[in-house]
């Protein structure tokens, strides 16, 4: 990737897969909390929003890791439909930071053929962001490189009642019968709509919740909690992340042939 995208200098280092990694086994989509923004400033005394700063560079390093080490989608969630109700000074500052990255980052996108899509309630957002939003999306529409979804205004209830009342919809008008609405149909009105579920989730910061982030989609992922602040997520953290991921044995609710019969799947 370009310069603009790459936070490092070293980029020999950065494209090879470490050996320990198995290429075969790598999650094809990854989604991520990006959670300690805030803290990571206080505790360096400066103000919270410049963890959100330091949030994009971090942000930026594991897109292009995902990208270089051959991850197909990469799902970030930027600000959640309860982020509203943080000071308008914060709120208004991260608006401003999306615009920035979006006007700053698109053509290094483009360039390296990044698909990027915003997922959420959008006409809430600024109407500048909403343009600069959707300039983004078509630009690199037909790219085919990583998938990079940003989930913006984005709330899992909202987005499932959301899909809920366009089936509702479908059955009034006649389209469809009750009985036709299964999983794919379901899944198939969500924003994440033609994306494979996430294999792996990384939160970090220590917290241990799901905030309503991808409540359908995340129904089988790894979930991979670490300490480290986002800002301060690097190579290593990442490498961690997959290590741990590639450790599991995934069962999808099934029985992987030497597990106690007895024992549900999970
Ligand atoms: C959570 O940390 C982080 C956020 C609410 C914002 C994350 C946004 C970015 C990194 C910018 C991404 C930009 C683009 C355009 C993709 P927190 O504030 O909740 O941290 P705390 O838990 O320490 O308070």
């Amino acid at each position: 990737m370009s310069q603009r995208l790459a936070a490092s200098s070293d980029d020999s280092k950065l494209r090879s897969l470490p050996a320990d990694l198995d290429p075969a086994r790598l999650p094809a989509h990854i989604a991520v909390i990006m959670d300690g923004n805030g803290r990571w400033a206080q505790a360096r005394g400066l103000p919270r929003v410049m963890g959100h700063r330091a949030g994009v560079e971090a942000l930026k390093t594991t897109l292009r890791l995902c990208s270089d080490w051959g991850v197909r989608a990469l799902t970030a969630y930027a600000f959640s439909t309860e982020n509203w109700s943080r000071p308008g000074d914060e709120v208004n500052f991260l608006m401003a930071l999306f615009e920035r990255v979006l006007q700053r980052e698109l053509q290094a996108l483009e360039a390296e053929q990044v698909r990027i899509r915003f997922l959420g309630d959008l006409q809430a957002l600024p109407d500048r962001l909403q343009t600069l939003i959707q300039e983004a999306t078509s630009r690199t529409a037909e790219n085919s490189g990583i998938h990079f979804n940003v989930c913006t205004n984005y709330g899992g209830r909202r987005e499932l009642v959301q899909a809920a009342r366009k089936l509702a919809a479908q059955a009034l008008r006649g389209e469809i019968s009750p009985d036709e609405i299964d999983e794919n149909r379901l899944a198939s009105e969500l924003f994440t709509a033609g994306e494979q579920d996430p294999d792996l989730l990384i939160r970090t910061s220590g917290e241990r919740r799901i905030s309503n982030f991808l409540l359908w989609q995340l129904a089988y992922a790894e979930i991979h909690v670490t300490d480290v602040f986002w800002p301060d997520f690097d190579q290593l953290a990442l490498l961690e992340a997959l290590r741990d991921f590639q450790s599991r044995s995934r069962r999808f609710g099934g029985l992987d042939g030497l597990t106690d019969p007895g024992t549900l799947g999970s």
